[in-house]
């Protein structure tokens, strides 16, 4: 595989990191991963603004964010991944210094590093729905930022696994935030509801497109914290993100969501969503 480092591609084996990377030693950083179907990225611009958003309220220089989009390009051919599906993945950390919880006082460059492989996606999830667990929200203030401090999310995604579930919710203060890795939308009388923005959950690159879609379908939405109380209640629930798409959600802990089956508000979204990536093909 090739990767790329700070300006560089070269063979994966071959990257180095330091010990010193902040990234390393703080969880110092933020990511990206852009999803491609056949060769083309999806989405990529929006992905790579919200980075050079993160990186700035992380007061992290770096400049050449936005040339990561021509980046991504180069690791799809020279990966020659353009006839599968496949993942971008970008992380930038604050740099190389000695370990001292402030910045660094002289100042170093980022260290960047990019990836792309193939990913296959669970299409049997897609079709038939998962099971979610709903976990307490105990990350920080600032989950706007896809920041690469993941252990909360890491320890709520194996909870869900343990109990037979590919996602965990978190609910802070009675009310829904998002999933370890997806955004979480409900529908209720035939109203999509779903957490507004705030510095609780990722504004989702997939949820907007989900936003946009049910506008185009003339789905009503409102941008409203679904309650811990209410999620059961809920005639059909789906995540959507870059790496779930849009999955239906049937089962919630022990209980079943509505029949038990797909939703049909979320398959009409879904089969909406490939129609909409094919377009940008
Ligand atoms: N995660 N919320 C969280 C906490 C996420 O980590 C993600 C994506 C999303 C969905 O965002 P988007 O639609 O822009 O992918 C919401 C990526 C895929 C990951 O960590 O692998």
């Amino acid at each position: 595989m090739i990767a790329y480092l700070n300006g560089a591609f070269l063979p994966k084996e071959d990257v180095t990191i330091s010990p010193d990377d902040r990234g390393f030693l703080f969880a110092d950083g933020a990511y990206e991963v852009i999803r491609c179907y056949d060769g083309k990225l999806f989405k990529a611009e929006a992905h790579i603004n919200r980075l050079g958003k993160g990186l700035g309220e992380l007061r992290i220089d770096f400049p050449d964010v936005y040339k990561l989009n021509t980046v991504a390009e180069k690791l799809i051919e020279k990966n020659k991944v353009q006839t599968d599906q496949a993942i971008v993945y970008f992380q930038a950390t604050r740099g190389v210094a000695p370990r001292t919880h402030r910045f660094p006082i002289k100042p170093v460059p980022p260290t960047v590093y990019g990836s792309a492989s193939v990913f296959a996606p669970h299409q049997d999830e897609l079709d038939n729905g998962i099971k979610i667990i709903l976990v307490s929200d105990t990350r920080w203030a600032r989950c706007d930022i896809k920041s690469i401090s993941l252990l909360p999310n890491i320890l709520a995604h194996q909870q869900a696994r343990d109990n037979g579930a590919p996602e965990a919710i978190f609910i802070r203060d009675g009310a829904v935030t998002e999933g370890t890795h997806s955004n979480l939308f409900g529908i209720f009388d035939g109203h999509i509801f779903t957490a507004p923005e705030s510095n609780y959950l990722l504004p989702g690159i997939t949820r907007q497109v989900v936003l946009d879609l049910a506008l185009v379908l003339g789905i009503p939405v409102k941008k409203f914290p679904i309650l811990e109380t209410q999620i059961i209640k809920a005639d059909e629930l789906f995540i959507a993100g870059t790496t779930v798409e849009i999955t239906p959600v049937v089962q919630v802990d022990d209980w079943k969501v509505g029949n038990g089956q797909p939703g049909p508000i979320t398959m009409k979204l879904q089969k909406a969503f490939y129609e909409y990536i094919k377009s940008t093909r």
